[in-house]
C-alpha cells in the first residue's frame, strides 16, 4: 500500500491515489483485446496512426497491472512504429498486453511486430537535424535535469516514447562528451501511482545524483494534481531510485511545477525555484528533502501573457539571473524565455529594472523551456533550449519524432543604456565542430557573415523557398522572414517575421543550419533568434548585400 507520508494533499488528490494503487491489485478485466508476446524478443512494435484516438496499452503479468500508457494504435493505416520495451516483465510470470479502446479489427493487431532490432522500421527523416540532439522516436519537448559530471554533459528531456505528439511524459535521456555528438541513454524516469514526469532538475554531489521533478495526476473531478518529487542515482545518472517519501512539496495551486534546486555557497544550503502560476517561488533546505517557504517573485515584473515555467537561477559576476519561460505571451505568439537580473540573498530575489521592463533571451519562435546545465565546468552558464513553440509543436512536419534542441549556447552579461542583459553566443563546442569551407551552403552548415553597416542575406533553393534576414545598422535590428521558407501551411501561426533589437552595432553574425532550423546570433552575444523552417529542399543557395559571408560545413 502506499504510505501516505505527506498529509498536505488535497483531499481529491489522496482519492484518486488510493484507487489507483486498489487497480494495482486488482487486475481489471480487458475490454477489447489481449496480446501475448512471444517469450523470445525484446521489443513489441505498436503501430500508430497520429490521427487515432488514443487507446489504453497495459502489460499485465501474472495478473497484476504493471503499467499502462495511452497509445494512438493504428486502426486504417500505420504511419510508424513505437516500442513497447517487454525486458523489464519478461522472464516474470505470464505476459499479457492489454490494448483498450480500440476497435477490434483495427490494423494494429494485425501490424504488431516482436522482435530484438532496435532499430525496427526506423524512418529516415528529411527534417531530423544532422547536428542537434534529437530523440531516435517519440514526441520530445522541454530538457530536463541536465548536468555536467567527470567530463560528461547528462542531458534529460520530457519524453513521450509511445508516440510523436505529447503524452505519458517520462524523462528520455542522453549523454555526451562534446555537446555535439549524443548518446542515447534510454528512460531515466517513468510515470508512476503519483503521475506522469513533468520537467525538472538535476544536482550533484561527490557521489549521487539527485533529481527533482513534478509528477501530474488528473484528479477524478477534473484537472490535474502536481507535485514535488525526488529521486537518487548512484550510478552518474543512468537508473534512478525514487525516495519513499515522495512527494517532497505539494500544494493546492493549479500549475505547480518545474523545480530548480541548486546548492547556494552563501547561505550553505539548498534552494529551490519553482514556477506557480504567473509567479517564481524560492524554498530553502538542508537536506533536498524538507523545504521551507522563502519569498514570491513576478507579481507586475516583465509579462505575463501566460503561465510561467520552467524557472532558473544562477549567479553570473555579481549578478543573479532569473529564467522564467512563459506559454503564451512571447513576443511573437506563443512560447518564449524571459529572464530577470538582480539580486538573490537566499531568500528572496529583487530585480534591479523596474517592473514593466521585459528581456528576452531570444527573439525567434522556436525557443521555450530554456535551463542551464547544473555544475557546467569553468563556472560556465550553459543552455539549451527546446526548439519548437507549443502553438504548432504538435503539427510540425516530421513523422516518427518530434523536436529538436538547440545547439549549446553559454550565457554572460552585457551593459547596453541603464539596463544589464544577458549575452548568448553559440558555445565555443560549434566552433571546434567547424569543418571544411564552402561555396554554397548546405543542409547542415554555419553561415558566419563579416557586416559593415546594414546587411541583407537571402537563403534560398530551386523550388524558389526562401528565408530573408535583414540587419539594419540604423535602427539597430535583426530580422528574420520565414513567410516562404517552404512548408508553412501546417499552422496558421508558424509564417511569421521575428524581429530583434541587437542593443549597439553587429560586427559579425553566426547563422546556424541544420535542415530545419536556422539560428542567428550577434557573435558578440548582443542578439539570438531561433526559428524552424521546413523547405521541400535544402536552401543551397545564398546572397549578401553589404557583408561578406563565409560558409563553415559542420562536422559530425
Ligand atoms: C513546458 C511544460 C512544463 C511542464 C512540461 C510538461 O513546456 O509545460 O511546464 O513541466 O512542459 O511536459
Amino acid at each position: 500500500m502506499v504510505k501516505m507520508r505527506k498529509c498536505l494533499l488535497t483531499l481529491s488528490a489522496v482519492m484518486m491515489l488510493t484507487a489507483v494503487w486498489a487497480q494495482e491489485v486488482v487486475p481489471q478485466a480487458c475490454e477489447q483485446s489481449i496480446v501475448k508476446p512471444k517469450s523470445q524478443g525484446r521489443y513489441l512494435w505498436l503501430p500508430i496512426q497520429e490521427s487515432a484516438p488514443e487507446g489504453k496499452v497495459q502489460v499485465i503479468v501474472s495478473g497484476i497491472l504493471r503499467m499502462e500508457q495511452n497509445v494512438r494504435m493504428a486502426r486504417e493505416k500505420t504511419d510508424y512504429y513505437v516500442a513497447l520495451d517487454l525486458q523489464p516483465y519478461q522472464g516474470n510470470g505470464t505476459l499479457r498486453i492489454c490494448v483498450q479502446n480500440v476497435p477490434a479489427g483495427s490494423v494494429c493487431f494485425k501490424n504488431l511486430k516482436q522482435n530484438d532490432d532496435a532499430d525496427f522500421a526506423l524512418i529516415e527523416e528529411k527534417y531530423r537535424p544532422l547536428y542537434h540532439h534529437t530523440p531516435k522516436r517519440g514526441w520530445m519537448n522541454d530538457p530536463n535535469g541536465m548536468f555536467y559530471k567527470d567530463g560528461v554533459w547528462h542531458l534529460f528531456y520530457q519524453y513521450n516514447p509511445y508516440g510523436s505528439m505529447w503524452g505519458n511524459m517520462h524523462w528520455g535521456h542522453s549523454s555526451s562528451a562534446d555537446l555535439l555528438h549524443w548518446k542515447d541513454e534510454g528512460v531515466a524516469l517513468a510515470p508512476d501511482v503519483w503521475g506522469t514526469i513533468f520537467s525538472g532538475s538535476c544536482v550533484t554531489d561527490k557521489e549521487n545524483i539527485v533529481a527533482m521533478y513534478t509528477t501530474s495526476r488528473p484528479t477524478p473531478f477534473g484537472g490535474d494534481v502536481q507535485a514535488q518529487c525526488i529521486a537518487f542515482s548512484k550510478d552518474g545518472g543512468k537508473t534512478f531510485a525514487k525516495y519513499e517519501g515522495n512527494p517532497v512539496l505539494t500544494a493546492e495551486d493549479k500549475d505547480f511545477r518545474d523545480p530548480r534546486p541548486f546548492w547556494n555557497e552563501d547561505i550553505k544550503a539548498w534552494n529551490l525555484i519553482l514556477a506557480v502560476g504567473q509567479e517564481m517561488r524560492i524554498y530553502s533546505s538542508a537536506d533536498l528533502k524538507e523545504w521551507k517557504y522563502e519569498s514570491s517573485f513576478g507579481q507586475e515584473y516583465g509579462n505575463h501573457g501566460g503561465v510561467w515555467e520552467c524557472p532558473d537561477l544562477f549567479k553570473i559576476e555579481d549578478k543573479w539571473v532569473l529564467i522564467c519561460n512563459i506559454n503564451p505571451g512571447g513576443p511573437f505568439g506563443g512560447s518564449a524565455t524571459q529572464y530577470f537580473v538582480g539580486s538573490f540573498d537566499g531568500h528572496r530575489f529583487t530585480c534591479e529594472s523596474m517592473p514593466k521592463v521585459t528581456k528576452w533571451m531570444d527573439y525567434g519562435k522556436d525557443h521555450y523551456a530554456t535551463v542551464s546545465f547544473y555544475n557546467a565546468p569553468e563556472n560556465r552558464h550553459v543552455v539549451l533550449a527546446w526548439m519548437s513553440n507549443w502553438q504548432y509543436a504538435n503539427q510540425v512536419p516530421t513523422q516518427q519524432f518530434r523536436s529538436a534542441n538547440s545547439i549549446p549556447r553559454d550565457l554572460g552579461l552585457f551593459r547596453y543604456g541603464e539596463e544589464t542583459y544577458l549575452s548568448v553566443v553559440p558555445s565555443k563546442e560549434m566552433l571546434a565542430a567547424r569543418g571544411a569551407k564552402m561555396k554554397q551552403p548546405t543542409e547542415a552548415c554555419e553561415v558566419v557573415v563579416d557586416v559593415k553597416g546594414s546587411a541583407d542575406i537571402t537563403l534560398s533553393n530551386a523550388k524558389g523557398e526562401q528565408v530573408t534576414m535583414r540587419y539594419d545598422a540604423r535602427q539597430q535590428t535583426f530580422r528574420m522572414d520565414r513567410t516562404q521558407s517552404g512548408n508553412v501551411s501546417f499552422s496558421e501561426a508558424f509564417p511569421c517575421v521575428t524581429e530583434a533589437p541587437t542593443y549597439g552595432t553587429v560586427r559579425q553574425l553566426r547563422i546556424f543550419i541544420d535542415r530545419c532550423s536556422i539560428e542567428a546570433f550577434d557573435a558578440e552575444g548582443k542578439m539570438a533568434m531561433t526559428n524552424l523552417v521546413f523547405p521541400s529542399e535544402p536552401y543551397n543557395n545564398i546572397k549578401v548585400k553589404g557583408g561578406k559571408a563565409t560558409i563553415y560545413e559542420i562536422e559530425r
